[in-house]
């Protein structure tokens, strides 16, 4: 079998764009996220595969029940993309308490348990783990606290996890990208289609296996009057 590929928070707009870009390459995908039928009708666009499988990442019995599915259906893990991820805007005092807790168990949480039940599987592979952080997890704003919050630990969990995987040839890669237009958050009209973003992917799973890309960051052109002087 080709290469095997699971993508979580593959429903809907960024991670649901990965999984066809992945399938059209002709790697098998495991595409799970919590909502079954949007899933399943992805997974019949390409039916021999996409693959899809419910979990909740925040669910560690079930990050492991999607991680033993993929090895008993496709017999092993090539690629893991942490692309599942939600963000709640407010100035932090009036930022509900359960909306940071969300952020953190989805953004964060969600990308540990999924690296940590996997990695096993991986170091089998040499394979190669790309979580999606943000530019959120670079550059900070305000109403964003939360979020940046969630994406800049990120940063230090793909950073500490490039370091202990490079003598195992597991390769860590974190993308950030500016705005996309899916779902997440009102994109404006300059925003980057999921397809631009889902193509870096593709080029960061293809590169030689002896180039690491350790962070790669990718903003949409603002047309000249909307840019901040
Ligand atoms: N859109 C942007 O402007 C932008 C910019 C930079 C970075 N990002 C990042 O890109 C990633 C994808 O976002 P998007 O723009 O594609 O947002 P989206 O359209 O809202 O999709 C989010 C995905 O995450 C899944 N998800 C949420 N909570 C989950 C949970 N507990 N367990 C499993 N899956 C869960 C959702 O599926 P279910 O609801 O079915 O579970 C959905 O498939 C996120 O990490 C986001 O932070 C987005």
């Amino acid at each position: 079998m080709d290469q095997v590929a699971i993508v979580t928070g593959a429903s809907k707009g960024l991670g649901a764009a990965i999984a066809r870009r992945l399938a059209r390459q002709g790697l098998t995908v495991v595409a799970s996220a919590r909502s079954q039928e949007q899933l399943q009708s992805l997974a019949q666009e390409y039916p021999s595969q996409i693959f899809p499988f419910t979990c909740d990442v925040t669910k560690s019995e079930q990050v492991q029940s999607l991680i033993q599915f993929t090895i008993e259906k496709c017999g092993k893990i090539d690629v893991l993309i942490n692309n599942a991820g939600l963000g709640r805007f407010a100035p932090i005092h009036e930022l509900d308490e359960s909306d940071w807790d969300e952020m953190m168990d989805v953004n964060l949480k969600g990308t540990f348990l999924a690296c940590k039940y996997a990695i096993p599987y991986l170091k089998q592979t040499e394979g190669h783990i790309i979580n999606i952080s943000s530019v959120a997890g670079m550059v900070a704003f305000p109403n964003g606290g939360g979020y940046c919050a969630s994406k800049f630990g990120l940063m230090g969990f793909s950073e500490a996890l490039t370091l202990e995987l490079k003598s195992h040839h597991v390769n860590v890669s974190t993308l950030c990208p500016g705005s996309i237009k899916t779902e997440f958050n009102n994109p404006k009209d300059w925003a980057m289609e999921p397809e631009q973003v889902a193509e870096t992917v593709w080029l960061i799973i293809s590169a030689p296996k002896n180039v690491i890309i350790n962070q790669v960051v990718m903003r949409p052109q603002v047309p000249k009057e909307f840019q901040k002087k």
